[in-house]
């Protein structure tokens, strides 16, 4: 995995610059649509909402399975070069931070690639990050509805230079509540200690 990680970051090093600004203006961007400041902060627009999809051990699970314990909520794909592997990378450190109270949060990634993550693939790469991450695939249709709930934008990326595509996405880390309700969200490069700080105030 890491070795496929690393040949695609080499090979496409150039595509991933490009893409990395572009993610950062549309974060911008859309970070001034959810009228939401970049870290730890409160939204007015609805954020999240109910989803059925099949988790890295391929069983269906909705919504209402997480009731009870806080959710991270990432929107991401396994084959990410990049920001993905960072950003989960910071979201582990952040539950590495908490502690004993890390048992309080569930880490969720939940593709916006589905055509190429499988349940199967998803079990590979989510426990590369956290034992405790819970990885997330679904039909077209049904990633579409949980992405547009978060107010998330992802995109394929042809390139005929490559023999595979790439994901263009938001990429924000989501707090959610016991009942489910949005908390809070982190811009990609918020610091795993203010994401800790935020959960803990939540436990
Ligand atoms: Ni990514």
């Amino acid at each position: 995995m890491w070795r496929r990680i690393r040949l695609i970051l080499t090979a496409a090093i150039a595509v991933v610059a490009l893409i990395g600004g572009y993610g950062l203006w549309q974060v911008r961007n859309n970070a001034d649509r959810a009228g939401a400041t970049t870290s730890g902060l409160v939204t007015n627009v609805s954020i999240g909402g109910p989803f059925a999809l099949t988790d890295h051990t391929g069983r269906a699970v909705t919504d209402e399975d997480f009731r009870g314990r806080l959710m991270l909520v990432y929107f991401g794909y396994t084959f990410c070069p990049d920001v993905c592997p960072t950003e989960l990378g910071e979201v582990a450190l952040a539950l590495d931070e908490l502690g004993d109270d890390r048992d309080a949060v569930t880490p969720v990634l939940i593709t916006i690639d589905p055509e190429r993550d499988t349940a199967e693939l998803l079990a590979e790469y989510v426990p590369l990050f956290h034992e405790s991450m819970v990885g997330l695939t679904g039909s077209a249709d049904a990633i579409q509805q949980v992405a547009q709930s978060y107010r998330v934008f992802y995109r394929k990326v042809e390139d005929p230079e490559y023999t595979y595509y790439l994901m263009d996405h938001t990429s924000f880390v989501y707090l959610m509540g016991r009942d489910g309700e949005f908390l809070s969200m982190f811009a990609y490069g918020t610091a795993p200690e203010e994401m800790a700080e935020a959960i803990r105030s939540q436990i």
